[in-house]
Formats: structure tokens, C-alpha cells, sequence
């Protein structure tokens, strides 16, 4: 079997299908993502939180994430998979050349992610055209949660809702091929989709995005601590994780995930 690539996600937007994304970090959550569904994996740098117990995602090294990235492919076959720069490993054109060029080489990633607006739009442009394709990461960039004092909704008033609809639209100009939305009120989320013409997945972003994400352990139940309104706990009620990840795939391709009750208004 092989992998979905960016252009299968591209056609389920044109088509208007869903995209059921879950974050993965192991081999052994791949295989079951993977065979039950999954459309697509970030390996997110939320591994620091969920896996390492840091209080944020800033202590992720990039030999984390190419690390945590081989185990995922070496457990699946089908799902795209994403996988994050971490904090401070794009910070010049010619570092995010070498780190994306890592993640791709070693850690089979087919495609990498990065948090920002404006300010990436350089090492953008350098990735694309080597070839790299890029999703970026707009709304809540929990790389720059000292900076936003916290992990906060964004977009609220009309000048952060502006500023993150033309980064959106800058970021898409400048070549990435997938967005994710992180933490922003529904309509906001609806807004970019609407406008952006690549798959735009939400969240935390409402309904209306192309396709949803959730880290895996927070739609199980597994995390601890501060359960953000948008997270589900899938497993509740469900007779295993298999069964778990199935209903999340199908309440995402059916619009029944996120309800209004895991959407910001
Ligand atoms: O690190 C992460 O898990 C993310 C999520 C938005 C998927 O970037």
C-alpha cells in the first residue's frame, strides 16, 4: 500500500471530503491510526508535552523530532505524514534548509511544518523551492507562548482576525500546501478555509475547516491537566482505542466533530 500524498488531501478538499488528521509520535500508535482511517499524522512538537512532560513544546530538539518521526513511518503505511521544525531550528534560510532537509532524509517526514506568519515567509519560499513542501501553523503558535503569555484564543478582535486572515493568505502566496489553525473563534476558521485555495485543518478553529486535528492523547482521555473546550475524549463509551479512533475519523468526514460546544465564538 502506499502513502497518500499532498495531492489526494488537495483533490478531498476540491471534493469537499474531510481530512481526519491525529498527531503520532510511535510506531505503535501509527499502525493503529494508520489501519483505522487516518488521513494524515503531524508528528508534532506537542511530543514535548504529551511524551516528555515539559510544560511546553520549547525543550523539543530537533533530534526529538527525527527520532519520533522514524518511528512513526517505520509503523505506517498509508497516512501523510507532517512532521514539526522545532523551536529554533528555522531561525536563518540556510538552518531550515538543513533541519527540513533532516526531518525529510532521516526522518522520512513527507512534509514539514512551521509556525508563523510574515516572518517565515523567507524560509518558505527557500523550502519550496527546493522542493519541500510546507504546511504552516497560524492562530495559537504554541512556540510562541512566552510571547502571548499563555496558550490564549487568538483572532478575538478585528485587527488580530486581519492580521492572521493575510498571513494565511501571504503564507499560501509564498507556496506552503497545507495550514493548520490552531485555537481562533468558527468563523474566523471558516473565513481562511473559504478563502485559502490548499487544505486549511483545524484546531480549535470551528466546523468549517477543510479537515480537524487533535493531538491522539487528548482524544483518548490520556492527557492531564488544563483539557482545553475543544478537545473530545473519543473514547468515552467506546470499547477500545481502535473503536476510538474510527468514530473520531467518521464524526470528522461527517461534520459532527467539532460541535458547537469545541468551537470559540
Ligand atoms: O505539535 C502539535 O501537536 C501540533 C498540533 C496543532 C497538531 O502542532
Amino acid at each position: 500500500m502506499s502513502r497518500l500524498t499532498i495531492d489526494t488531501l488537495q483533490a478531498m478538499k476540491s471534493q469537499g471530503e474531510k481530512i481526519a488528521v491525529l498527531t503520532a509520535y510511535d510506531a505503535s500508535f501509527a499502525a493503529l491510526l494508520d489501519g483505522n482511517g487516518v488521513d494524515a499524522f503531524i508528528v508534532g512538537d506537542s511530543l514535548g508535552m504529551v511524551c516528555q512532560g515539559h510544560d511546553s513544546t520549547l525543550p523539543v530538539t530537533m533530534n526529538d523530532m527525527v527520532y519520533h518521526s522514524a518511528n512513526v513511518v517505520r509503523g505506517s503505511k498509508r497516512s501523510y505524514v507532517i512532521v514539526d521544525l522545532p523551536y529554533q531550528s528555522y531561525t536563518t534560510v540556510e538552518q531550515t534548509l538543513k533541519n527540513a532537509h533532516r526531518l525529510i532524509d532521516e526522518g522520512g517526514a513527507q512534509m514539514v511544518k512551521l509556525e508563523g506568519g510574515q516572518q517565515q515567509l523567507k524560509n518558505i519560499e527557500a523550502l519550496v523551492a527546493q522542493g519541500i513542501p510546507v504546511c504552516g501553523h497560524l492562530g495559537l503558535e504554541p512556540q510562541s507562548v512566552e510571547k502571548l503569555g499563555g496558550y490564549k484564543v487568538q483572532g478575538r478582535d478585528e485587527d488580530s482576525a486581519t492580521r492572521i486572515l493575510n498571513d494565511a493568505k501571504s503564507l499560501q502566496q509564498a507556496g506552503i500546501q497545507m495550514l493548520v489553525l490552531e485555537c481562533i473563534p468558527a468563523s474566523l476558521g471558516k473565513l481562511i478555509s473559504k478563502t485559502l485555495t490548499i487544505p486549511v485543518i483545524g484546531i480549535g478553529a470551528g466546523i468549517d475547516c477543510d479537515g480537524q486535528v487533535l493531538v491522539t492523547y487528548d482524544m483518548l482521555g490520556i492527557s492531564r491537566g488544563h483539557k482545553a473546550k475543544f478537545v473530545k475524549n473519543f473514547l468515552d463509551g467506546q470499547k477500545d482505542i481502535e473503536l476510538a479512533i474510527r468514530t473520531y475519523v467518521d464524526e470528522v468526514k461527517q461534520s459532527q466533530y467539532p460541535a458547537l460546544e469545541h468551537s470559540y465564538q
